[in-house]
């Protein structure tokens, strides 16, 4: 089966414990988005974000390289 990575941003916490139970149900692994770099995703088959709506775009979604 394909590599599991969940990435999410989370202010006050909600999102992150969603991407919790996420990542533990798929059994993949769980980064912050702040910590997660382009060339950590070429390790995954499956990269899923998980990020509040704050009367905007998708917060999250800039990686850094
Ligand atoms: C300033 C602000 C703006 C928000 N705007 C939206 C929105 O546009 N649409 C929506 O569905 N929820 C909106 N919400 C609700 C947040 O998405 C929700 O509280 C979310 O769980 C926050 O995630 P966090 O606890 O991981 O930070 C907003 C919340 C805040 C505080």
């Amino acid at each position: 089966m394909s590599k599991v990575l969940v990435m999410y941003h989370s202010k006050n916490g909600t999102t992150k414990r969603y991407a919790e139970w996420i990542a533990e149900g798929l059994n993949g692994d769980l980064h912050d988005i702040k910590n997660v770099k382009s060339d950590m995703l070429s390790a995954y088959g499956v990269v899923l974000l998980a990020s509040p709506l704050l009367g905007g775009p998708i917060k999250g979604l800039t990686i850094t390289n």
